[in-house]
């Protein structure tokens, strides 16, 4: 731990801390308006208008209409609800195309749905981590009707073709639809629908500093989805149950807050990487530079166990992730490097940054690396081999 005893946290694509003023508006509709929306006395009424006033402001960022967006418990609903919703109103056999490297809550359910009579492709990317549009294009079918490639990959900050590829899409079949996973890039990247060419778009609240447990579906306007559950009429009977009206609001006031200093930012990702490999010139970062986002690093070391660096900054106090969230606590490969060809012995750790990241937090964990880089090159002798 450093001196001050206050840790460095750098695994904003993980999750982010919920911003004060987020806390304040959702405490009044816990403690205050805490009325259920679909009541009908004054209480349900001041809950329903919180409602309505949340999902208006998140409307107009991503300029759509109110009625496009369905709040559900989170990106990983919003990409099942897009996922099993749509092809719950397709023929058995319909054919999907999803890139190897979406979040689980992507290929995951694409595969359970493999498992029921759809036939699933999964689109290679380029040792960059980059999906090309040529590839899309040469395996789209008569019987497509799905095809997902997310924004921004939450392991390597690699921004995706989506617009191309949305474009595309289109152009062979305008039923087809295209699932866009937005969760890394709300806030910092323009998430348009229009502009993606995406039909379904997916976000999430706690990696913007709103709350967990919160997110939405956005729908284009020609979009149909069948619910994945019976219950009222709450989403138009797409998502029944009572809203979660806090966690909305939240979102909301996360969304109004989210100020994309990318500029600044991305000086942080240049500092860390020019620093780090002054003193470690065998570490790199992952992907092709040219569409990487300047929130999230992946940083692959030669011959370097992730979980030896992690453990190694945490004592240091520096918070990192060894990749996604849902993998680090298994020490299970990624897929999303299996698929870049990352040979298996380049350990690779995660930096990302938010809204709370300071220049000084960046530039202590630039040093705490490099340094973290040559002294743990004594005891690896692998990365000693390399140097
Ligand atoms: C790209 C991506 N999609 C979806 C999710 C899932 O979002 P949630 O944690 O809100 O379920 C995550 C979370 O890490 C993510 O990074």
């Amino acid at each position: 731990m450093p001196s001050n005893g206050k840790s460095i946290y750098l695994d904003h694509a993980a999750t982010t801390p919920v911003l004060p003023e987020v806390v304040s508006a959702m405490s009044n509709v816990m403690c205050i308006d805490f009325g259920n929306p679909s009541s009908r006395h004054g209480a349900g009424l001041a809950a329903e208008e919180h409602l309505d006033r949340a999902r208006g402001v998140i409307a107009r960022h991503l300029d759509v209409s109110p009625d496009q967006i369905v709040f559900t418990s989170g990106g990983t609903e919003a990409n099942a609800l897009a996922l099993l919703g749509t092809a719950r109103l397709q023929r058995k056999g319909g054919h999907m195309l999803i890139s190897a490297i979406e979040h689980p809550s992507v290929l995951r359910t694409a595969r359970l749905l493999a498992g029921q009579g759809f036939s699933l492709e999964e689109l290679p990317v380029t040792g960059g981590g980059v999906v090309d549009p040529s590839t899309v294009k040469d395996r789209l079918r008569r019987e497509t009707f799905l095809v997902a490639v997310m924004h921004v990959n939450n392991e390597t900050g690699i921004r995706q073709p989506v617009e191309e590829i949305g474009h595309l899409i289109k152009e062979h079949d305008p039923r087809c639809r295209f699932l866009v996973d937005a969760v890394q890039s709300l806030g910092v990247l323009p998430t348009r629908l229009d502009v993606l060419g995406a039909d379904l778009l997916s976000v999430s609240g706690h990696k913007i500093h709103g709350p967990k447990g919160v997110g939405c579906l956005v729908l284009g306007r020609e979009v149909r989805l069948a619910p994945l559950w019976g219950g009222g009429d709450q989403e138009r009977g797409l998502r029944p149950g009572t809203e979660n009206v806090p966690g909305i609001v939240g979102l909301a006031k996360a969304l109004e807050l989210c100020r994309p200093e990318v500029a600044s930012v991305a000086s942080y990702t240049t500092h860390l990487l020019t620093e780090i490999q002054r003193r470690a010139p065998h570490a790199y970062a992952l992907g092709d530079p040219a569409r990487r986002v300047p929130h999230i690093l992946g940083l692959a070391v030669p011959g370097l166990p992730s979980e030896v660096l992690v453990h190694w900054l945490e004592e240091r106090g520096v918070l990192v992730s060894s990749g996604a969230a849902c993998h680090s606590r298994k020490s299970l490969r990624s897929h999303v490097l299996t698929a870049m060809g990352v040979p298996p012995d380049h350990g690779v750790v995660r930096l990302s940054f938010g809204h709370t990241t300071t220049e000084a937090d960046v530039r202590r964990a630039a040093t705490l690396i490099a340094q973290g880089l040559a002294a743990l090159a004594s005891v690896h002798p692998s990365l000693v081999s390399r140097r």
